[in-house]
């Protein structure tokens, strides 16, 4: 198996997780555990990337089709700026802080489609 199938891979459970995590919103101990996993999955998978091959590198050298592979790369990193405002309007509400709650909410729909269309566009950039 390919290195690019095997982090493909990674990224559908990623993605599957969050989606279930949203499911379970209304249920806090079990959607915090899920967006927990997903979130530190998510980011041990750009670690891997970046590692294996040097994603940044290969986004500044690319030729093959550097529109997508820029639009991808600042969605990407869009979706991981995202991640630390979900955990921290999740942790105020922890704390029995809901002033929070339309933030997260807002910023939850934002990250479940930043993170999408990151999946989507991986596969145009590979
Ligand atoms: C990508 C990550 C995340 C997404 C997309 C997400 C999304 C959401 C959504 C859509 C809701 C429901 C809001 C509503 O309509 O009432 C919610 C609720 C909540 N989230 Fe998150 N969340 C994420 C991460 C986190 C994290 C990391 C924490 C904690 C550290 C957290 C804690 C909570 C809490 C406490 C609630 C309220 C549950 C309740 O009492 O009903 N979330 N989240």
């Amino acid at each position: 198996m390919s290195s690019q199938v095997f982090f493909q891979i990674q990224s559908s459970f990623i993605l599957l997780l969050m989606y279930i995590g949203i499911y379970y919103r209304q249920f806090p101990t079990r959607h915090v555990k899920l967006m927990v996993i997903t979130i530190a999955w998510d980011l041990i998978l750009i670690l891997q990337i970046e590692l294996s091959r040097g994603a940044i590198k290969k986004a500044a050298h690319s030729v093959v089709n550097p529109t997508f592979l820029t639009i991808h790369i600042s969605i990407a990193v869009s979706t991981v700026l995202l991640y630390f405002g979900m955990i921290y309007t999740g942790r105020k509400m922890l704390q029995k802080d809901y002033s929070v709650h339309k933030a997260h909410r807002l910023m939850g729909k934002t990250t479940v489609m930043f993170r999408t269309a990151t999946y989507v566009t991986s596969f145009f950039v590979v």
